[in-house]
């Protein structure tokens, strides 16, 4: 663990269901804890320091220093047994908390159109990213900032009113319940070519399909795009190699990367999809 990561003790101000199995939890953190830069994740656990269960990866959502105290804001979906365990925590309770972890997004000069594309709880680092002005801004180069915002349903939909009225939002449902008919990834391939690979850039983060699916999709419209993986983790420090990913290396050769150390943003065109490895 690096100097600007701690392991420590959070304490949930707030836990809240905001959709069917989706929660929006709230922390308090010390004032010590580093500023998490968008991108970036933190291992959380719910029991003892030293309990049996393995702390689970979510991505920040929300962070903000108070006078006395930071206040962190996470959007997670119920998966399995850990996330399980969280949503049924109560304000006051505490959790074993660790990061910020790994490298987040970054912000290249001379763009003139940011595309944000997430599915499902993937909102959550984009918004993040959209929110902490580190975005060049409106007026200042930008033409336009367009969100492609995917979810199964329209009730499975979150972040929404975090997003009103910051950009150009298209709404996409896999059953046609809001938006477009159908996965995120169908309307900006209707989109793409409206856009100049030259000064556009795309941040992503959703489940795997959607990734693989931008995958394909870039191939034929090569504008960069920095995507957040979310494999599965078990250390989170770059220690036990349980998350390793295929990447092109410079040399045209396949290696492998540890998304909790070397990401969780990989460029997408290095991530090699046909490993199973890869994501
Ligand atoms: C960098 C990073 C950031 C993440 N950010 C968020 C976030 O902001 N919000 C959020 O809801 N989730 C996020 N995830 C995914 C989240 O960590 C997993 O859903 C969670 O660890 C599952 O734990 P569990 O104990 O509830 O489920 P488990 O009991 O461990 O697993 C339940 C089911 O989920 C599957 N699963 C477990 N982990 C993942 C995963 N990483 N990706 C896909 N399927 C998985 C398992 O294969 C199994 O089918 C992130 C993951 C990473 C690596
Ligand atoms: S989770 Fe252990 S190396 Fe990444």
């Amino acid at each position: 663990m690096s100097e600007k990561e701690s392991l420590l003790t959070a304490q949930i101000i707030d836990n809240r269901r905001v959709a069917p199995a989706h929660f929006l939890m709230t922390v308090r953190l010390p004032l010590s804890f580093a500023t998490p830069f968008p991108g970036q994740f933190v291992m959380i656990r719910n029991d003892e320091c030293d309990g049996p269960l393995l702390a689970r990866p979510l991505s920040v959502y929300g962070f903000q220093r108070q006078q006395d105290h930071a206040v962190m804001d996470l959007l997670y979906r119920v998966a399995g047994r850990g996330t399980s365990l969280f949503s049924r925590m109560m304000p006051g309770e505490e959790l074993c908390f660790f990061g910020p972890l790994g490298k987040g997004f970054s912000v290249p000069t001379g763009v003139k159109r940011v595309l944000l594309v997430a599915g499902g709880v993937g909102v959550a680092p984009l918004i993040f990213l959209l929110h902490k002005g580190l975005l060049p801004a409106h007026g200042k180069g930008i033409i336009e900032t367009i969100f492609y915002l995917g979810a199964r349903t329209a009730e499975l939909l979150t972040g929404l009113e975090r997003l009103c009225g910051s950009c150009d939002l298209k709404i996409c449902t896999d059953d046609g319940s809001r938006g477009y008919h159908g996965p995120v990834t169908g309307l900006l391939k209707h989109d793409i070519g409206g856009f100049d690979a030259g000064d556009t850039v795309i941040y992503a983060c959703g489940p795997k399909p959607m990734v693989r699916a931008m995958g394909n999709l870039l191939q034929d419209a090569p504008i960069p795009c920095q995507v957040s993986l979310e494999e599965r983790m078990a250390c989170g420090l770059g220690a036990c190699l349980g998350c390793a990913v295929a990447v092109r290396t410079g040399e045209g050769k396949t290696d492998y990367r540890r998304v909790c150390k070397d990401g969780p943003v990989f460029d997408l065109r290095d991530i090699v999809f046909t490993s199973p490895a890869g994501p």
